[in-house]
This record gives C-alpha cells, sequence and structure tokens, in this order.
C-alpha cells in the first residue's frame, strides 16, 4: 500500500495551497463536522481555489459515522457531479477522515482524498495509516477499506479550538506511540505541559511521533505482524470503552487507551519483567491527568466477555501486545482471566 505524504506545520494555508496547485481536480469537495465547520472551515475558505468548493457537513460524533451519513456523503457527491478526479478534502477529527475516506475510496470506484485532521488524535493515529470505514450493526469499524490519503497537511492551529478531553484523548495514543519505540520520546512526553502548549513549539514533537506510526504501517500495512504493536493497551481500552458505552458513562477512547496502558503494562511486568518503576509512573501519570477509571470490580466479567470477543483475537484467546521494556515489543501474547484481574485491580487500587 502506498503510504501519504505527510507535512506539518503551524498553519494550514500554505501547506493547502501548496497540495492543490498539483492538482487539476475538476471539482473540490470538502466534509466537514458541525465543529469543524465553524472552527476550521472558515480558516481554508480564504484559499482561492476552495472558493467554489462544494461543502458537505456532517453531524458531530462517533454516532453519525455510519451507514445513512454516508448515503447522505455519497448522494451529495453523486447530485453535484463528482467524478473519478474529483478531490475530497476531509477536515475533521478521525469520525470526518475515517467515513470521508471511506466515501471517497468507494466513490466510482475510488477518488483522490486529502486528509486535515483537525483533532490531537487524528493528527497522531487517525488521518494517517490508511485505514478508513464506518461503524455497522453496533459494530465499530466493521466496514471499511484500506485507502490512503492522497496527502496528510496537519496545521496544529486548529488544536487551540480543542477541549482538554479531548487534547488528552489524543495524547494518550503520542504515549503509546513512545511506549512501543523509545525511552528517549516517552519521557519527552511525560515531561511536556498540555495545557501550557505553544501548538507551533509542538510541531517537531508531532512530527517524530507521527514517524512512529508511519514506520509501523510501512513494514506492515495489512497488520498481519508487527502494525500489531499499534494495538498496545487497546486489548483491555477497547473493552474499558465499550462497557463505559453500556454503562453510559461514555468516556474518550483515549482515557479507556491510558487506563487499558497502565493494565497491560502491568501483565508486561508479571510476564515478561516489564520494569516496575515505569508502571508505577505511568499510573501516576495517569492518576493525574485521566483519573480513576470509571467501572467496579463487579464489571470484570462484562469486561473479560468483552475481551474474549475482540476482533483482534485469533482463536488460541485474548491476544495482547507486551512489552519487555520501552521499545521491546511483543506480539500474540496471552493472559489469563486472573491475571487480567489482577491488572485491573492494580490499576483501581493503586
Ligand atoms: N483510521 C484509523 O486508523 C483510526 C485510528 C484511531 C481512531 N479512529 C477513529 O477516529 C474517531 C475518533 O477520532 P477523534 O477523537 O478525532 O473524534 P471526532 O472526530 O469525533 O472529534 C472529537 C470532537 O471534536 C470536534 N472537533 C474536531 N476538531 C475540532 C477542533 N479543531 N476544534 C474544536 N472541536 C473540534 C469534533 O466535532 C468532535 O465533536 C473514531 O471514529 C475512531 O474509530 C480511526
Ligand atoms: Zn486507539
Amino acid at each position: 500500500m502506498r503510504q501519504s505524504k505527510i507535512i506539518i506545520a503551524d498553519t494550514i494555508v500554505p501547506l493547502l495551497e501548496q497540495e492543490l496547485a498539483t492538482f487539476q481536480s475538476e471539482a473540490i469537495f470538502i466534509i466537514s463536522d458541525e465543529n469543524t465547520e465553524r472552527f476550521c472551515l472558515p480558516i481554508i475558505l480564504t484559499i482561492e481555489k476552495l472558493r467554489k468548493s462544494r461543502l458537505i457537513t456532517i453531524s458531530a460524533g462517533d454516532e453519525h459515522k455510519n451507514i445513512d451519513t454516508l448515503t447522505y456523503i455519497w448522494n451529495e457527491l453523486s447530485t453535484h457531479g463528482a467524478t473519478r478526479h474529483s478531490l475530497v478534502i476531509n477536515l475533521g477529527g478521525g469520525m470526518v477522515t475515517d467515513i470521508g475516506g471511506f466515501a471517497a475510496a468507494t466513490f466510482k470506484r475510488g477518488c483522490r482524498f486529502i486528509n486535515i485532521p483537525t483533532t490531537l488524535l487524528s493528527i497522531v493515529d487517525a488521518a494517517t495509516g490508511g485505514k478508513t470505514g464506518i461503524n455497522f450493526n453496533g459494530l465499530k469499524n466493521e466496514i471499511g477499506v484500506f485507502a490512503p490519503a492522497q496527502a496528510v497537511l496537519v496545521g496544529t492551529q486548529f488544536l487551540a479550538t480543542l477541549d482538554n478531553k479531548n487534547l488528552y484523548s489524543g495524547f494518550a495514543e503520542m504515549i503509546k506511540h513512545a511506549l512501543i519505540s523509545s525511552k528517549k520520546e516517552y519521557a519527552t512526553l511525560l515531561a511536556l505541559s498540555l495545557e501550557k502548549q505553544e501548538w507551533s513549539k509542538f510541531c517537531p514533537i508531532l512530527e517524530a511521533n507521527i514517524a512512529i506510526k508511519q514506520r509501523i504501517v510501512a513494514e506492515d500495512p495489512k497488520e498481519t505482524g508487527i502494525r500489531k504493536s499499534l494495538n498496545f493497551g487497546h486489548t483491555i481500552g477497547h473493552a474499558i470503552e465499550t462497557l463505559s458505552h453500556q454503562t453510559k458513562q461514555p468516556v474518550l477512547h483515549g482515557y479507556a487507551i491510558m487506563w487499558g496502558m497502565v493494565c497491560e503494562l502491568y501483565l508486561s511486568h508479571i510476564k515478561m519483567n516489564f520494569p516496575s518503576s515505569t508502571v508505577t509512573e505511568l499510573l501516576s501519570y495517569c492518576k493525574e491527568y485521566y483519573g480513576q477509571p470509571t467501572f467496579l470490580c463487579e464489571h470484570y466479567e462484562t469486561l473479560y466477555e468483552l475481551m474474549l470477543h475482540d476482533k483482534k483475537n485469533d482463536g488460541s484467546g485474548i491476544n495482547f501486545t507486551l512489552l519487555s521494556e520501552i521499545g521491546q515489543v511483543h506480539i500474540n501474547q496471552t493472559a489469563t482471566k486472573n491475571e487480567i484481574f489482577e491488572a485491573l485491580d492494580f490499576l483501581r487500587e493503586n
């Protein structure tokens, strides 16, 4: 699979102007959600070439990453004369880049699209790596295709309007990249103060962080091996996220992943001798910035059931990615029910 070109800068306009100059596109369609239409769209509409573009606005929130919204996008493309030579610009968080990328990749067997991620999570994760799709039948990302964006253009200026919860949610994925990569990267991130961040200074840190995912995806684009290292924290994290929706106390993805990472570092410690000092360090960071997890002891069985049905499993038990040291990744690991419950206790009771 071709890798997307990724360019990062403080301001988006020069990046996008430069990219658009390379397109002889018949028509341009911009997909945004209600929030990015308000906060981000006016910034790019200052570009002359976009004045006549067709705007497609969808409802915000993951619950709208569904077949109805997809049909709406396809309809808009179709009735306003999009062709295979048209260009789609996805302006938003992971919800918009996932569904917009899927709509573009499937319309008339595929037209080109550019991702302009506007949340921290989409900058470091969702907008790159070529996964697109929608939720279906109550299942996350059930339908989709691998389709890399023509370009991923990151303007850190968009982060200025993002709320703190979404900032920390994205930051958890950055910490994940650091943990599966290097001690230096990890130490840099833990020393940062997100709230005081001047976003222009953040560019090199983002660049290094995105490069970690890029390297892994380049090696294993379809997730048959090493790409599974990006699932670190996600076996327990996904279960916590799903449970939070079932119990009507929804938490953002990155929060569930942070709690999942603490548990999976604990498993890494008991099963692979991962240093306990780093486990404790992440636990205190997690408690300070992500708070106490929302699930209780009585939910352990449900969490375990959810892990048993995780689509990452291959028939040989619950599939984990564990670490023996920061940057030393071991994919396709398993853990017993007792070990998993012990890890959940470690997170909740410390
Ligand atoms: N394709 C992949 O590899 C991949 C990886 C991780 C996550 N995802 C998907 O990404 C989605 C989650 O992404 P997300 O966390 O970006 O969620 P999101 O796109 O729902 O954005 C979160 C909220 O922030 C708002 N928003 C976006 N940009 C803003 C800005 N600059 N200022 C103010 N508000 C803004 C949105 O309208 C939304 O309300 C999920 O659907 C998940 O499945 C995909
Ligand atoms: Zn994730």
